[in-house]
């Protein structure tokens, strides 16, 4: 098999790149030749970021954008557009955390998720489709869902409502771009180790009582361990590459087998 960079020269914009799952995409895309732009509303550590690619040889630039906000969307499309002309690949993945419980939510809160998690990846989408357009070979948007999208979960009420939307966004964009030939395909992340998974406290769930108990004695997850970005990583490197051609409209759980278990 060839070593070449498989996604060279390949504009790739990430949101959420400045850590956690964002980050593990934009080094793993880098490392396959892409020009990788890390698209953060947190700008000093996305910047940080991107200068520790730059230090592996990598291309790589980060952005400031919100995506629950239109106006600093489009003037991230601006902004790419201006600088590289088109955008190969968009990677859907900032999202924000939160517990809610249909109790206790509060609407605004629930909005503002929605914001963010759902209308955030409309949003870029429509931004965005423009640029992937004006791309040559290697068109592809991949959402990021979580197994939150695919089943009922206590206390997540807004974030699993969002994510669920994700999960069918993701098919009908597919449908629609079809003929442009941009490939559309979403991973389901079960639980990863990143800043979003720390708890209040400053542990981490992966060390909790309920995640050894349930998730690894009872083997609610077969592979009896929580996933890393770099996990993430590879799958949607692999739905970004030429050998995902034919690939879309797809939900690619990456979730050690969880879902796989009732
Ligand atoms: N960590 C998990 O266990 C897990 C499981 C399933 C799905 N996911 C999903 O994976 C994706 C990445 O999560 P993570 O765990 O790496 O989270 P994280 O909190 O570590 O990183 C999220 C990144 O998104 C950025 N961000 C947040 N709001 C933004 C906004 N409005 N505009 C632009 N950037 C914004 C943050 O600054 C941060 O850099 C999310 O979509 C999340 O829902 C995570």
């Amino acid at each position: 098999m060839s070593n070449d960079k498989r996604l060279k020269d390949r504009v790739a914009v990430i949101t959420g790149g400045a850590q956690g799952i964002g980050f593990g995409v934009a080094e793993r895309l880098a490392a396959e030749g892409a020009i990788t732009i890390l698209a953060d509303v947190n700008t000093a550590v996305a910047t940080e970021a991107a200068q520790r690619l730059a230090g592996q040889g990598y291309r790589a630039e980060a952005l400031s954008v919100d995506i629950g906000d239109d106006s600093s969307v489009a003037e991230l499309a601006k902004a790419v557009d201006r600088k590289h002309g088109r955008c190969e690949i968009l990677i859907n993945n900032a999202a924000i955390g939160a517990d809610t419980h249909i109790a206790t939510m509060k609407i605004e809160d629930y909005h503002r998720i929605i914001r963010i998690n759902q209308d955030g990846a409309v949003r870029m989408a429509m931004a965005f489709v423009p640029l992937i357009r004006k791309a040559g070979e290697g068109r592809r948007i991949v959402n990021v869902a979580s197994i939150q999208g695919l089943r009922g979960w206590p206390n997540q009420l807004a974030y699993a409502t969002a994510k669920g939307a994700i999960v069918n966004f993701t098919r009908a964009l597919a449908c629609d771009l079809a003929p442009d030939n941009i490939m559309v395909n979403a991973i389901a992340p079960g639980f990863v180790d990143t800043p979003m998974s720390i708890l209040p406290d400053g542990s981490h769930e992966y060390d909790s009582d309920w995640f050894r108990d349930i998730y690894v004695k009872y083997g609610r997850i077969p592979l009896r361990r929580f996933g890393n970005p770099a996990d993430m990583a590879g799958p949607i490197f692999f739905l970004c590459s030429d050998d995902a051609r034919y690939v879309t409209g797809q939900i690619l759980s990456v979730d050690g087998g969880a879902s796989a278990t009732f």
